[in-house]
Parts: structure tokens; sequence; C-alpha cells
């Protein structure tokens, strides 16, 4: 059994600076996945980003011209009370999920890196199908420890978590079965030993 939380774990991390080497190491993923979604949607646009870490990914999505609003939520109270002081006028909330949801429903729903740390993941997005997105709202998920990278399956026990370890068919099935349409994925920044971020986007038909 881990003796620790994943958010404890990774309210440590920011006393270390990895959430800036998450930034950087998962930037080039979290690209792809903004580009992925913003053709999926039209107009303004309001969206969250689950497990925001430090909000580097909510700040990012503020930029764009068409984002009304973005904002972020974390179970690490040193994450969030990071973000804050980066962004004194952002929308962070503090809450461990699945036992939250924003008080309105969303048109984009990005995360990064966050959602296998759930004990049900997969019962978490019928969820976020059902009471967080809006109507011809998008979800879309980047995970880098899945079956495929063979590289990641040692992480439940370097990290010392329990991690819940799908294959992507098993996780489109779960976006499927959730209500999602159009479900999609792709493998972003593969190289010989690393088989890449596992993207994936559906639609709230
Ligand atoms: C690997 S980090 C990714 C952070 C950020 N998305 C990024 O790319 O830099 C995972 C994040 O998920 C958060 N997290 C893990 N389990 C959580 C839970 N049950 N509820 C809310 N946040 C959680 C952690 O605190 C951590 O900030």
């Amino acid at each position: 059994m881990p003796n620790i939380t994943a958010t404890e774990l990774f309210g440590n991390w920011v006393d270390l600076g990895k959430d800036e080497g998450m930034e950087k190491g998962h930037n080039s993923s979290v690209e792809f996945m903004i580009s992925k979604a913003l053709e999926r949607l039209s107009g303004k646009f309001t969206c969250i980003d689950l497990g925001c870490g430090n909000g580097w990914t909510v700040r990012k999505i503020a930029k764009l011209s068409n984002c009304s609003e973005s904002s972020g939520v974390d179970g690490s109270n040193r994450m969030i009370s990071k973000a804050k002081q980066l962004d004194p006028d952002g929308e962070y909330y503090h809450a461990k999920l699945p036992n939250w949801t924003p008080p309105n429903p969303v048109n984009l729903i990005h995360s990064m890196e966050f959602i296998y740390y759930l004990e049900d993941p997969i019962n978490f997005l019928k969820d976020l199908h059902n009471n967080w997105l809006t109507k011809g709202g998008c979800l879309i998920l980047g995970l880098d420890h899945y079956i495929e990278n063979e590289s990641s399956l040692s992480w439940p026990e370097s990290l010392g978590l329990k991690l819940a370890t799908f294959s992507s068919e098993v996780w489109k099935d779960g976006l499927r079965d959730a209500g999602f349409s159009d479900v999609a994925s792709y493998q972003v920044g593969e190289t010989e030993n690393w088989a890449g971020t596992l993207v994936l986007i559906g639609t709230k038909t």
C-alpha cells in the first residue's frame, strides 16, 4: 500500500521546483492538445484544467483570444498556493477529485498527466461528461502512463503510488461508454524508448 497520496507527493515537488520541470516536460504535448481541442470549439469558450499543478496551462489557455474564462483545480494545497502567488487574479480551486464539481459547466476540460492518479478514473469520465461539460463541449486528456508506453510501467513502484494502468483501447472505450462521441487518440512525441503522450479527445453531443 502506498504511504503517501498523489497530492502529498506533488505538494513536495513544489518545494523541489519540480512543478516547473513538469511545465517544461509537458509543454509540447499540451500545445498539441490545445490545438486539437480548438479544432472542435467554435466562438468563445470557457475551460477548466484538471490536476492543474502550479496553473501554467490555465495561464497559457487564458491568453488565447477565444478564451473567455480559464480556471484550474488541484488537490495539492501547495500547488494551488503557488498558482495563486504567480497569478493572484486567476481562478484556482483547491479540491480533491473526484469529489468536487465546478460552479458552472465549461466548454473545454483539459487535463495533462492527472487522471490515472484517481482510483476509478473510468467512472469519473461519466461525471465529466454529465456534470462538467456543456453540450458541444470537449474533453481532452494527456497521459504518459499507459500500457503501450512500456518505460512508464515502473512508475507505480518508483513513485510509491497506486496508478490506474490501462491500454489506449480501454481509455477510448471508457470515453465512449461515458457518452462521448467522435472519440480519437494520438501519440505525441514518440521516440525509440518512449511511446509518447497518449492524447484522448471526445465531444459531448
Ligand atoms: C503529474 S502532476 C501534473 C500537473 C500539471 N497538469 C502539469 O502538467 O504540470 C499531477 C497533478 O495532479 C494532482 N492530483 C493528483 N491526484 C489528485 C486528486 N485526487 N485530486 C486533485 N488533484 C490531484 C497533483 O496534486 C498534481 O498537481
